[in-house]
């Protein structure tokens, strides 16, 4: 058992704001810090973590409690797994009375299979010098390659044989590390490649991205979807951006792991990327519940434009008001990586800096090749914009866009396209809204929402 004493000065010790906030980042407001609530879905955050009591509370599901159930309920561990976590968090040690601490019980879950995996990558990344070499060729330094627990994985078929006992194996299948090959025979499915951990919002290591540095096709492979796991709505680096995206409230998406690495070394800690495949609706919606500014860094080239368009298109429906998208295009050829290393950071903020706010960027992408001078081009960009504006969530940015639209294709007023769009006209000399209050008025129209 646990001595009730020592609850009480863990409770004492372990300041709740930071005991949630490594888990999900809060924003002050007033006496309290606010989050969307991670126990029931919403847009809006309702909960609050009141450090002086050192209590949450969410008003939206009613949830509530200190650091130990918050523990509980959001690692989903048993009361004396969350007070040793706790613990150990704050550099306590536990104090039981009657008796010994309860032994630790079950099998391993994945995630611990893949820490111990990504501990043993480390090892043989440490003894491995070409892979040293090729890494700080790539211009990163140790404690660059250390804060992201890069390794390597040695060039043979059964490294994990050695790591895990047999038992374990079904578990190693599961996790990913390992394949069933033709003839059933179970092998390492890394191999001779420099192993980057995914980890999820909680640091725990969930997948690993690998990279060939021998120039074998595919460049990089990743984990498959596992219990653990799912490629379409992770984002590599979140975990490690996440004090950056909260100090300097944007995050920058870019395309490749080597680009937040380096980004991050740069001094750009913000810096994170979908894995390994283009930017869902998933990604985004995960990033603006951690910051109000999203910034997306494409390369100038073709499939960054198009990637940028897929990026706005599902920004639209999920921007609220206070939020905002914009985009940074980078010189063709380029990538944050090279870019960084090249022209240094203050020329990446400096591009950083003059990022297209979304709704210049929507204009700009439409009226590519158009010459709104033109009757049927100017109908074909009110017509590519009509489905982006019905879907804009925001009213203050439906409205603005409509404004910026209008102008674009030289109308007096607005008038023409809310009424074309199917958006009441508005009033004229509307009062002015005060943000996050307008959408009563203005939703009665045909419910686009
Ligand atoms: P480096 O060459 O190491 O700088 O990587 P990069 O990020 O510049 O590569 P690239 O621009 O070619 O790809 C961007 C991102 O797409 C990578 O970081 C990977 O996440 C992913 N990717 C690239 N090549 C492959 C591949 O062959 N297979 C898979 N699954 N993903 C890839
Ligand atoms: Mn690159």
């Amino acid at each position: 058992m646990i001595a009730q004493s020592f609850i009480k000065e863990l409770l004492d010790r372990a300041d709740i704001y930071e005991v949630v906030n490594r888990r999900v980042p809060l924003q002050q407001k007033g006496a309290s810090a606010w989050a969307c609530c991670p126990f029931h879905n919403e847009k809006s955050p309702s909960f609050s973590v009141n450090r002086e009591r050192g209590f949450y509370h969410c008003f939206g599901c009613g949830e509530h409690g200190n650091a130990i159930s918050f523990l509980m309920k959001y690692e989903n561990l048993p009361f004396v797994d969350a007070v040793e976590k706790l613990a150990s968090e704050f550099s306590m040690q536990v104090r039981y009375e009657g008796g010994a601490p309860k032994p630790k019980s079950g099998k391993p879950r994945l995630s611990e299979i893949m820490q111990r995996a990504m501990e043993f990558y480390r090892d043989k990344f440490n003894s491995d010098k070409f892979s040293q070499d090729y890494l700080h060729n790539r211009g990163l330094k140790d404690e660059t390659i250390e804060r992201f627990g890069i390794g390597f994985s040695p060039d043979a078929w059964h490294n994990l044989d050695a790591v895990f006992t047999p038992d374990l194996k079904p578990l190693l299948l599961e996790a990913g590390l390992q394949r069933t090959g033709q003839s059933g025979n179970v092998y390492d499915f890394f191999r001779n490649r420099l192993m980057f951990p995914i980890r999820n919002i909680r640091g725990q290591v969930i997948a690993f991205s690998a990279r060939t540095m021998i120039g074998e096709e595919p460049k990089y492979i990743n984990t498959g979807d596992t219990p653990i796991f799912t490629k379409g709505s992770e984002v590599f680096g979140l975990y490690e951006a996440r004090k950056s995206i909260q100090d300097k409230k944007r995050v920058i998406v870019v395309e490749g792991q080597m680009d937040v690495i380096q980004l991050s070394q740069a001094g750009f800690g913000e810096a994170c990327a979908p894995l390994g495949t283009a930017i869902r609706a998933e990604h985004i919606e995960r990033l603006l519940k951690m910051t109000d500014h999203v910034i997306f860094s494409f390369d100038g080239d073709a499939a960054g434009r198009k990637a940028a368009k897929r990026a706005m298109d599902l920004s639209l429906p999920l921007l609220d008001d206070a939020q905002k998208v914009s985009f940074v295009f980078l010189p063709e050829g380029e990538d944050p990586d090279s870019l960084v290393k090249k022209s240094g950071a203050p020329a990446f903020e400096e591009m950083l800096k003059k990022a297209l706010p979304l709704s210049s960027y929507l204009i700009e992408a439409l009226s590519q090749g158009l010459d709104l001078a033109v009757l049927e081009d100017r109908n074909a960009f009110i017509e590519e914009a009509s489905p982006l504006v019905r879907k804009t969530k925001s009213p203050l940015l439906r409205d603005g866009l409509i404004e910026r639209l209008s102008t674009a294709v030289g109308y007096k007023n607005s008038d023409e396209l809310r009424k074309y769009f199917g958006f009441p006209v508005l009033p004229p000399a509307a009062p002015q809204r005060p943000s996050g209050f307008g959408n009563q008025r203005y939703s009665f129209g045909r419910g686009y929402d």
